[in-house]
């Protein structure tokens, strides 16, 4: 669970112009906070603006949101949507808290709710989301995730309407180049749920699976990435588990030799939409990941990219295009070690050492490794010892000012959890 943190918190933080008080749990750092305005989805020519509105022009007749605050309440992320009350995601070493009644939210499922409740029956939204994480070339505290929603009536005329869009679907994809590992609909490990008509969850779960087949080809295929030329586009969908869906499903694309982790998707829950107050429709949703496609799409080699302000990044990219993005060149890394003692009672977990780096360093750090770890046999005292690799994207980093943001880090790590550097 949390750290104990010697040093105080300011009573309260501003974001977005506005102040909110804190309280012991409050875990939102600066480096987060200046985050939060940027909005690079909606940035002009940037790779992950472009990649959404690839996304976008898959559900030409869908609503197409993108401006939810990422503020949230802690029931609205998790509880809503039915999950756990023990749920990992729950903790503070995992999300970014303003204080208890109030966090970053950590994925766009988050808007489920109210999106039904307005009325809209099929949906697209994207947008920032937050999850406290290690430092390395892949993972970034603040990511984009576009939502995607269908609902329809649960009578007659609506299960009529599912099985010749399903028809439709399945035509078109019988021309394409793509070959599809499937897994069953339904089954006794992934099943319907209990309310639900069996023939109108599974037809739901078939549409859920021809749509995204469809997003992917628009995506990886043709008009996207354009595989499937020579070679077959593949894509496998494998059995899931998610709190709020049911049958669940992930889906991988194979795409540069290796298989790729693309989205999560169901059939939404019923509670989800008793909660939103829509009576009598049944639906699927998906959620991807924008940053992990996008680099894939553009050869982008670091997370940390998207973030950059550098001309010779932001310049190579044209709104509505997937290019390949040319290296202007690595910078040399330089590795600095901190080894200390933790004093007894205070727990630091590796996301809290994270978010100190980050906080200090912000993107110098290319990746933070824990190489030591070990409790004194004697004084039961815990003794950590992480190598922090720093190196810029932009320019050569001089070894005196690396020693520079390195003592920094250090005095904050004796600041902020007391502890004794050895
Ligand atoms: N919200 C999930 C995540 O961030 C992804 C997801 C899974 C979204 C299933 C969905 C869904 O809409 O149906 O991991």
């Amino acid at each position: 669970m949390s750290s104990a943190s010697p040093s105080p918190l300011p009573r309260t933080v501003e974001i977005l112009g506005r102040q909110y008080p804190t309280d012991d749990i409050t875990n939102i750092p600066p480096s987060i906070i200046s985050k939060i305005p940027l909005r690079l989805h909606t940035k002009p020519h940037h790779p992950l603006s472009t990649l959404r509105s690839l996304i976008e022009s898959a559900y030409p007749d869908f609503a197409h949101l993108s401006s939810l605050s990422p503020l949230v309440t802690p029931f609205k992320n998790f509880d809503e949507l039915s999950f756990p009350l023990d749920h990992p995601g729950r903790s503070v070493t995992d999300s970014y808290y303003i204080n208890k009644d109030l966090m970053l939210r950590t994925h766009t499922s988050t808007h489920e709710v109210e999106t039904f409740r307005k009325g809209d029956m099929k949906w697209l939204l994207t947008a920032d989301v937050y999850r406290r994480d290690e430092i390395d070339g892949s993972h970034y505290p603040v990511f984009h995730q576009v939502e995607g929603a269908k609902i329809f009536t649960a009578d007659a005329n609506g299960l009529k309407e599912v099985e010749e869009d399903n028809v439709r679907l399945e035509r078109l994809l019988a021309k394409e180049n793509i070959v599809i590992e499937d897994v069953p609909n339904v089954s006794k490990t992934n099943p319907v749920q209990e309310g639900h008509d069996p023939v109108f969850a599974e037809a739901v779960a078939r549409n859920l699976k021809l749509s995204l087949n469809h997003l992917i080809l628009r995506v990886f295929g043709r008009g996207g990435a354009g595989v499937g030329k020579e070679e077959p586009l593949r894509v496998r969908w494998i059995e899931a588990y998610f709190p709020f869906t049911s049958p669940s499903f992930e889906v991988e694309v194979f795409f540069q030799g290796k298989w790729l982790e693309i989205l999560g998707s169901g059939v939404v829950r019923q509670a989800t939409l008793d909660t939103a107050g829509v009576q009598n429709k049944i639906g699927w949703a998906f959620g991807l990941g924008l940053e992990r496609i996008a680099m894939v799409l553009f050869s982008i080699p670091d997370i940390r990219l998207f973030w950059s302000t550098d001309e010779r990044f932001l310049s190579q990219f044209e709104q509505g295009k997937i290019t390949t993005f040319k290296p202007y060149s690595k910078y040399p890394s330089c590795f600095k070690d901190v080894s200390f003692w933790l004093p007894r009672g205070v727990s630091l977990h590796d996301n809290d050492f994270c978010d100190v780096v980050r906080d200090v360093a912000g993107d110098l750090v290319e990746d933070v490794k824990k190489i030591d770890h070990f409790v004194h046999p004697k004084t039961n005292r815990m003794s950590n010892c992480f190598r922090i690799n720093y190196r810029s994207m932009d320019r050569s980093l001089s070894n005196e000012e690396v020693n520079d943001i390195q003592d920094s880090v250090v005095s904050r790590l004796k600041e902020q959890f007391a502890v004794e550097v050895r």
